[in-house]
């Protein structure tokens, strides 16, 4: 089992160890170099209330996933609209995580009166694009070829959920 609860300072190193692992080795961020702690720490401090971080502990209180809404673009009017990230630890997919952290990261969001929200995926990434699909996102671009990682292109679709109507 396991429980969800705001992210603090303390996570920050456990979020890192998830996410640098996806880093290293796959395109489902195009980031190459693994974040440092102190590039995480700027990452996390001073957000917003439209903005969380969340994770996921299990029963003996290890950090095995986490998922973010952070700013879609620094422009005033994108106000309400938001950008999802989710990382759930290599070790434990399939198990219900990212699932359960994104209708959280989908409540918070409609609590704070988000308009919709972006995820940005790497057109080669099925299990997350189906994941986005069954909370329903739908594809609304597709940006061709704007990556490139292990020797890949890559295209990078957008999908939207909208959260007002
Ligand atoms: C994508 C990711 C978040 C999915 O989380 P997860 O906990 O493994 O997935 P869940 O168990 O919640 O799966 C929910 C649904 O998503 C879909 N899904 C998830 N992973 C899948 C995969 N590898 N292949 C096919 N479908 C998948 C399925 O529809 C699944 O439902 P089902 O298990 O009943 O078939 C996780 O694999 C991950 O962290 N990947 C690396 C990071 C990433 O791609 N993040 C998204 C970028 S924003």
């Amino acid at each position: 089992m396991f429980h969800l609860r705001d992210a603090t300072a303390a996570d920050l190193p456990a979020i890192n160890a998830i996410y640098n692992h996806y880093v290293l080795t796959s395109t489902c961020t195009y980031q190459i170099l693994p974040s440092t702690l102190e590039e995480r720490d700027a990452w996390f401090s001073g957000r917003a209330p439209r903005h969380p971080v969340i994770v996921a502990e299990d029963d003996g209180g290890e950090v095995v996933a986490w998922g973010s809404l952070s700013s879609f673009h620094k422009r005033e009017a994108f106000e309400r609209t938001v950008e999802n990230s989710v990382y759930v630890s290599h070790a434990r997919q399939r198990l219900g995580l990212g699932r359960t952290v994104m209708e959280e990261l989908i409540r918070r969001a409609r609590a704070r009166d988000v308009h919709t929200i972006v995820a940005a995926i790497s057109s080669d990434q099925a299990g997350s694009l189906l994941l986005h699909e069954r909370l329903g996102f739908v594809e609304t671009g597709r940006l061709h070829e704007v990556g490139r990682k292990f020797g890949k292109v890559l295209d990078v679709v957008y999908m939207q959920l909208m959260t007002r109507s």
